[in-house]
């Protein structure tokens, strides 16, 4: 796959990881890329278009005019040259003006002319970040049919740690080849359902049966497949986690029983189904409709089995659908993978064992063992839960082919 050739326009605006700019151009004239730029007033207070002009090797355009005023930059012109235009780092002002249509400078008419894949990778401090106006922005940006290049968590400019960098150059270097590229991604406009975090079984209105699932895992898998093209639908049980890209369809549910009703609206559809939910595998019998009085010494509870979402699948899957599967084991770790891929007809089951440190529930990182239908056993390294969905992905992608 290769973007060699490709006229990718970038635009960079005013945020404290314009410097990250330079780099993302200085990686798109190496992979062959032809480069032009469209920086702000705001964005040359952080990096100089002389700078950018001598990296992607051509004249910096920063307004409409020239200083003499004799001369324009045809913002219809850049926009129709382009094949890919990439905004990054993308500010809470510009993604305001695009999502709005405020047309008072080169980069905003340019967008508005452009008639190529518009990517944008967003920048800010969280709290900007998750304001409300901030989402509602990208999901206009999202349903115009732009791209996001999702933002990371980690540490912010102004001190704080949560979401709101912009991803790092290679990253969005690797998702623009991937969407360009000859053949694409093997998941682009496939239908990905996946499920994630716990599941509560109520004892009583105010008490359940749960796990220690945060959903991290599906969430960067629902975040990673949409960055591939899929359509993604993630149904995830209770967590405060939640996906930022706009275009997965999140159904919330709190039961084993909601997750399968909801995992069942679309099973008919679906070409690949995730599971990586920690569903509860039994559930109180007879739930109490009021809170249970603490009276006698000792209390049972019956529990029954639940339904188990993965193996019933399995029973009506297509030949055409794939199906993953995740475990968690405390011993016999292979063999038991091994057994579920059989037993719930799965392509294959991505181990995870509580005898890794680092990994399992709670963990930013994981350590995973992949275990296929031919029995093929892939040990991974313990890396961050984003990079476990890179691996997962690419071995999806692999049994694709
Ligand atoms: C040091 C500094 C860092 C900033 N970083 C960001 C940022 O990361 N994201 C953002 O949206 N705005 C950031 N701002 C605010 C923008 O620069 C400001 O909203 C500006 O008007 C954006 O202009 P533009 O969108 O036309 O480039 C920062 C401002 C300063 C002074």
């Amino acid at each position: 796959m290769s973007i060699r050739g490709k006229n990718v326009l970038v635009g960079v605006c005013g945020s404290i990881a314009a410097y990250k700019s330079a780099f993302i151009i200085r990686l798109l004239i190496k992979e062959g890329a032809e480069v032009r730029v469209i920086m702000t007033a705001n964005a040359q207070d952080f990096i100089t278009p002389l700078t950018l002009a001598t990296l992607s090797k051509n004249e910096c355009n920063t307004a409409f005019t020239n200083a003499t005023k004799t001369d324009w930059n045809n913002h219809v012109e850049l926009g129709l040259w382009a094949d890919v235009f990439l905004i990054a780092p993308l500010s809470a002002g510009t993604l305001a003006k695009l999502a709005n249509g405020i047309c008072d400078n080169l980069l905003v008419a340019t967008y508005l002319s452009a008639r190529c894949p518009v990517y944008f990778a967003p920048s800010m401090d969280e709290d900007m970040w998750k304001h409300g106006s901030t989402v509602a922005n990208i999901e206009k940006l999202i349903s115009y049919g732009n791209k996001i290049i999702s933002v990371n968590e980690g540490e912010l400019a102004s001190g704080l740690i949560g979401p709101g960098r912009m991803a790092e150059p290679e990253e969005i270097i690797s998702i623009l080849k991937k969407e360009l590229g000859e053949e694409g991604t093997l998941l682009k406009n496939k239908k990905v359902v996946i499920t994630a975090g716990p599941t509560y079984e109520a004892i009583d209105p105010v008490r359940f049966v749960g796990n220690h699932s945060t959903g991290k895992m599906g969430i960067c898998l629902a975040e990673l497949a949409a960055k591939r093209g899929a359509d993604v639908v993630l149904i995830l049980g209770p967590t405060l986690l939640k996906p930022i890209i706009g275009s997965i369809k999140v159904i919330n549910v709190v039961s084993a029983e909601q997750m399968y009703e909801a995992f069942q609206q679309h099973t008919a559809q679906l070409d690949i189904a995730i599971f990586s939910a920690a569903v509860a595998d039994y559930k109180p019998e007879n739930p109490a409709t009021q809170k249970i009085k603490k009276k006698t010494n000792d209390f049972q509870i019956q529990l029954v089995k639940t339904i188990d979402i993965a193996a019933e699948f399995g029973k009506i899957k297509k030949p055409n659908q794939l199906s993953v599967g995740f475990a968690l084991e405390t011993e016999n770790e292979t063999d038991n993978a091994s057994k579920k891929v059989t037993n719930k007809n799965l392509e294959f089951v991505v181990l995870n064992s509580l005898n890794d440190k680092g990994a399992g529930f709670r963990h930013p990182t994981n350590k995973i063992t992949i275990v296929d239908k031919q029995n093929k056993i892939t040990n991974f390294e313990l890396k961050t839960k984003e990079s476990v969905a890179e691996d997962i992905l690419d071995y999806l992608e692999s049994y694709i082919k």
